[in-house]
């Protein structure tokens, strides 16, 4: 990906159009309980304060669907940004309109490394329509275009793709070339044995990585419920497993992809079982084979002990290991044991490139306190897939070729 780089850009005095992705989680008080998006862009506003630029930042939050909801509103994230530039003693305005005379006029009025927050894109309508317009409206209000929203990548929005045609120069921030980097150039020649932990709820969610990744991996290591889809398909008892009984075929086809192509995709040995999904529910390990698969009433919910220790020793063993999806339901602690002991086992690998791919994987890194120990955590979600699927992102690119 031969993008221009922030780097390649002379931003001094220049108003600085920069995409972010500041959809950061907020509770009822309207506090943000993650703020790691916004700490993760804060490399590319202060190159570009430093440099003496005006960085006018676009962003999104939620789907308010083109219409103006203050419940979407970027005031909360603006406050919390200035916190967070307090060491710069940067100013940083809000503007609540992203387009038309009152934006224009905040900018006018900024100085070289200020910066001004413009409100929720997503106002609009035209925002996700990619409308020429609308993106040539947001192109008016500066001189350059630096997108380093990588989690929004995938979406070819006004303020994300359509906006790079009406500007001179249009360049990756430092993020969104550290998601590029890790989720794309490392994993195209990796560091082996090169490994896919593949967890979350369904086989179909996953298919395009899997397709992708098996021209890649040298082993794959299945959890969550999409195992249950696999045990399905051979035959195995599936009990109240969550199952995608119309993805039987495709799992088998996988099954059979791997084995002809001499990848080693493991399946759970054995599973943490319930009859109630809730905390303190009651729960067994039961072992996973054709004689033995999950009993009438109860459902898996977790890896087994004996497969966290199989695939303990595989991630001992790994190059690079890639992980996307929890290998169960980590959110209650009685079903967290897997993906803890996966999340541990990563860590203590110190000699491999360990690559957390985005989603609830990210979160659940993070609740075990692990994250410092990963070599990268992607901010992304859905783009995280979609680059790992192999697939162009729009807001790459439309960025300048280099
Ligand atoms: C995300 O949170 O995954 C990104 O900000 C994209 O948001 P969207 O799924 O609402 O487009």
């Amino acid at each position: 990906m031969s993008k221009l780089s922030l780097r390649d850009l002379n931003v001094a005095n220049k108003r600085v159009l920069l995409r972010v992705d500041f959809n950061v989680p907020i509770n009822d008080k309207n506090e943000i309980v993650d703020d790691t998006r916004i700490v993760e862009a804060l490399p590319t506003i202060r190159h570009l304060i430093s440099h003496g630029a005006k960085v006018i930042l676009m962003a999104h939050f939620g789907r308010p669907k083109g219409t103006v909801n203050l419940k979407y509103s970027l005031a909360p994230v603006a406050a919390h940004l200035k916190k967070l530039l307090a060491k710069e003693q940067a100013t940083v305005a809000f503007s609540a309109e992203c387009i038309g005379s009152a934006a224009e006029k905040a900018v006018a009025a900024m100085k070289a490394g200020e910066v001004l927050l413009l409100e929720n894109v997503r106002f609009h309508s035209e925002e996700e329509k990619n409308d020429a317009a609308f993106a040539k409206a947001l192109a008016s209000l500066g001189d350059l275009y630096v997108n380093d929203a990588f989690g929004a990548a995938h979406r070819a929005h006004a303020s994300t793709a359509g906006i790079a045609a009406h500007l001179s120069q249009a360049a990756m921030g430092f993020l969104m070339e550290k998601e590029v980097r890790y989720l794309y150039e490392e994993l195209a020649n990796p560091k082996r044995p090169f490994l896919v932990i593949l967890g979350g709820s369904k086989v179909s969610d996953k298919i395009g990585v899997i397709e992708a990744l098996m021209k890649k991996a040298d082993t794959f290591l299945i959890g969550g419920a999409m195992a249950y889809t696999f045990f399905k398909a051979l035959g195995i008892e599936t009990a109240l497993s969550r199952v995608e009984a119309d993805k039987l075929d495709l799992a088998r086809e996988i099954l059979a992809k791997a084995r002809e192509r001499g990848i080693k995709f493991l399946l759970p040995l054995d599973c943490i079982a319930t009859q109630e999904i809730k905390a303190e529910a009651t729960t067994k390990n039961i072992p996973l084979s054709k004689e033995s698969g999950i009993p009438s009433g109860w459902e898996g919910v977790d890896i087994g002990l004996a497969t966290r220790e199989l695939y303990a020793k595989e991630i001992a063993q790994a190059g690079t290991i890639l992980w996307n999806g929890p290998v169960g339901i980590f959110e209650i602690s009685d079903f967290a044991g897997g993906t803890r002991a996966l999340a541990e086992a990563l860590a203590a690998n110190r000699n491999a490139l360990t690559i957390i791919g985005g989603g609830d994987s990210v979160t659940a890194v993070k609740q075990f306190g692990l994250a410092s120990k990963m070599s990268f955590i992607s901010t992304g979600g859905g783009a995280s897939l979609e680059l790992l699927e192999g697939k162009e992102l729009p807001g790459i690119s439309a960025l300048t070729e280099k």
